[in-house]
């Protein structure tokens, strides 16, 4: 297509994607999260999880859920659910396993973000084919001492903003009756605008609602769609590079595995202690948006 990989950089950061395989689907990428993590914590790691969460826009099928199929996978006793809520839908995951452990209901929640968008963009449309990658990533929320975990979260829509990003599934048309795009429909330019701004008033929300001061937030873990979103929301929140996580050069846009796969990125490379606080924030079609203040805990590794 008519594109250049100056292009593509100047105006993304993106130098690389992964693209699932031709037969590997959402289902499998989510099971390869989960081998990762039990490679990485041991065989037990999965015990007493009693809920499974994936994230995804691109499930296996609209039914069942791909969470039923990790369940099955790793022959778990659990419940098993999919959440949609675009790129934000692991952020959304995390709140909601919040709320079970919390209220009892659950001990451990597995959530997943797992995507094979690759699939469903049209390799002929530049504006969007270029950005999108496919990915995984798993982790377990459980109870921890209360001066770590999740300290706030926020979750926000504006379904208004529905015309600008969408993909039709069953329904024809949009609330308004526009025709809903075959495969990724996206208005960048009004996505970029919002994201900027969603980008900085949902962290100093999520940073308020915490009772933190900004200067407090050891690292910055954005949504990875665009290197340019990211150092606009990372330039007003008056944040140096050193405290981002920055991995779209790498993965482009896989929507929800984006935060779960730069949170392992910052692991890896060392750049998390215990007691930091991190700031996960993201943005995407709905329009919805989420951000959470996370405290790193000795246990989470
Ligand atoms: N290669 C070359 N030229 C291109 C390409 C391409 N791949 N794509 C678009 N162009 C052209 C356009 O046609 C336009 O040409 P024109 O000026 O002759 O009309 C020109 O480049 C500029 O286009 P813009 O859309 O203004 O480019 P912009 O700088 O806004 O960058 C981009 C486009 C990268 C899509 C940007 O708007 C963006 O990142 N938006 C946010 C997208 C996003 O974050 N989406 C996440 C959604 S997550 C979810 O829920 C799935």
């Amino acid at each position: 297509m008519e594109t250049s990989d100056e292009w593509i950089t100047s105006r993304t950061g993106i130098k690389r994607r992964h693209v699932a395989g031709e037969d590997e689907f959402t289902s499998d990428l989510a099971f390869k999260a989960v081998e990762d993590l039990l490679a990485r914590h041991g065989d037990d790691a999965l015990a007493g999880v009693d809920m499974v969460i994936v994230a995804t826009n691109t499930p296996d099928a609209l039914f069942p859920a791909t969470a039923a199929l990790v369940q099955d996978r790793f022959k778990l006793n659990a419940g098993a659910f999919d959440l949609l809520a675009a790129c934000p839908g692991w952020l959304y995951a995390l709140g909601v396993a919040r709320g079970l452990v919390e209220s009892g209901q659950c001990r451990r929640v597995l959530t997943i973000g797992s995507e094979a968008l690759t699939k469903i963009v049209d390799w002929g449309d530049r504006s969007t084919a270029v950005l999108f990658g496919d990915g995984a990533g798993a982790a377990i929320v459980e109870a921890v001492p209360a001066e770590y975990g999740i300290r706030s979260m926020i979750m926000g829509a504006d379904g208004s903003g529905a015309p600008h990003l969408h993909r039709r599934a069953v329904g024809r048309c949009l609330p308004s009756g526009e025709p809903l795009a075959e495969h990724v429909y996206m208005n960048g330019r009004e996505v970029f605008k919002f994201a900027v701004r969603v980008m900085t008033t949902s962290t100093f929300e999520a940073i308020e609602k915490a009772g933190l001061q900004p200067a407090e937030i050891s690292l910055f873990v954005p949504h990875q769609a665009n290197l340019r979103i990211i150092d606009a929301a990372r330039e007003r929140l008056g944040l140096a590079r050193e405290r981002v996580i920055v991995t779209v050069d790498e993965y482009g846009n896989n929507s929800t595995a984006s935060i779960p796969l730069a949170l392992l990125h910052a692991v890896d490379e060392g750049r998390v202690a215990a007691g930091d606080h991190l700031l996960l924030v993201s943005f995407g079609a709905g329009l919805t948006w989420a951000s959470s203040v996370v405290t790193w805990a000795p246990t989470a590794a």
